[in-house]
């Protein structure tokens, strides 16, 4: 009765299965998972946010395929914030970047079309794939000292089935961003061989370092979607906000613009209070942020603090997003050390194989944790590691 392309396996894996019956028993989890920022203590500025969703407008129904202008305003003016200018009729809002994955893979693919995908990556591509019928092909990414795309394997991957290039932009969970260099090597590799460039920036302001990053919302070379949306940058998930931006040659931009807006004029999923609350739910982002840029800073320190008084566990570097990799021995999968960890120390992580890692010996936790589980479940896993390791156990 049902279809080949949702014939997954259902089944929980051990580490769930044992998250959830922990769950059940009432024993405690220190988890170092939680990347829903309404669950991480944050403060919301709560009036402002319900004020905004009380709009006396949202009494009206103005049924608009790219959405409200007001709201698309809100999105254009975020990006002239970061000295990126755009025309709004490029802008597509939707409820989710899943959503506008889902309106691109429709407007670029075939069944069985591909889309190249960075490995390690968000665990999400491969349904959001399948569900549109294309095939999610891997691209590597390769760390030494930081990581960098592996631009000989992607073009290796490329075959006369591929129809773009996904990049995340910072990449979750690598935190990685796209230099100039990689930008203009991206530009070519998809002219030449005429692919869309799928930009995915939620975590664009969540950078390290000084300054802001470049947006590949101003890419004009190749035919270019970006994608964001408040889940990431208000930290606001439960709102059902993003976004969808095309640039590019002109003709072949209109030409995506107009399939993109009878798939959106189809659904017509975005809600109306929500596209009026969408400025001031824009500008509540400057609080987020530097709650955010608090938190990652202070659980960096501490983690680093702590592995300098032990070998056994390392961290990757990062230049931004919300995540952190940590190297451990790969003496069993990184599936066994995480049941083990959760087992014995009740500490929850996720192992490297849920981001897609090649190989054993990564752990990948979040850095938005509230500061004191996250020294608490850290210390644990430290602990755990050096009883095993050290004393050869
Ligand atoms: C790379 C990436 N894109 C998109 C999302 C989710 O965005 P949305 O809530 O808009 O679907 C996430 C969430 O973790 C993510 O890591």
């Amino acid at each position: 009765m049902f279809s080949n392309r949702t014939a997954w396996n259902l089944e929980s894996n051990p580490l769930s299965k044992a998250l959830s019956e922990r769950i059940a028993s009432g024993k405690p989890v220190i988890d170092l998972t939680e990347s829903n920022p309404t669950k991480c203590s944050f403060y919301f500025e709560t009036e402002q946010i319900l004020e905004a969703l009380s709009h006396p407008a949202s009494l009206q129904y103005e049924p608009l395929p790219q959405g409200l202008l007001p709201a698309r305003n809100a999105v254009s003016d975020y990006y002239r914030a970061r000295g990126c200018a755009m025309n709004v009729n490029d802008i597509f809002l939707t409820t989710s970047t899943s959503e506008a994955y889902s309106f691109l893979f429709r407007t670029l693919c075939n069944p069985g079309d591909e889309v190249l995908i960075p490995q390690p990556g968000y665990p999400l591509f491969n349904f959001l794939a399948d569900i549109q019928d294309v095939t999610a092909v891997r691209y590597p990414l390769i760390y030494d000292y930081g990581w960098q795309i592996d631009f000989h394997a992607m073009e290796r991957a490329i075959t006369p089935r591929t129809r773009g290039i996904i990049v995340v932009n910072p990449n979750n969970p690598t935190g990685h961003f796209c230099k100039a260099d990689d930008m203009e090597r991206l530009n070519q590799l998809c002219l030449g061989r005429e692919l869309a460039l799928i930009a995915d920036e939620v975590f664009l302001d969540f950078y390290f370092g000084k300054g802001v990053l470049p947006s590949f919302a101003s890419n004009n070379e190749a035919l270019t979607f970006t994608m964001s949306g408040l889940s990431k940058i208000s930290g606001l998930p439960q709102m059902k906000v993003a976004w969808l931006i095309a640039t590019g040659p002109e003709v072949l931009k209109q030409q995506a613009v107009a399939r993109l807006e009878m798939i959106a004029d189809t659904y017509l999923s975005m809600n109306t209070p929500m596209q009026l609350a969408l400025p001031v739910l824009l500008e509540l982002r400057h609080n987020f942020r530097q709650q955010c840029a608090e938190r990652t800073r202070n659980n960096l320190a501490q983690l680093d603090k702590l592995l300098s008084t032990q070998k056994l566990c390392t961290r990757l570097n990062l230049e931004g997003g919300w995540y952190a990799i940590l190297r451990v021995p790969a003496t069993g999968s990184h599936e066994e050390f995480a049941l083990e960890l959760l087992n014995t120390r009740g500490v929850y992580v996720h192992p490297g194989h849920f981001y897609d890692f090649p190989t054993d010996g990564y752990l990948v936790v979040s850095l938005i944790t509230p500061e004191l589980r996250f020294a608490a479940g850290m210390e644990a896993l430290v602990a755990l590691i050096d009883e095993k390791f050290r004393k050869g156990s």
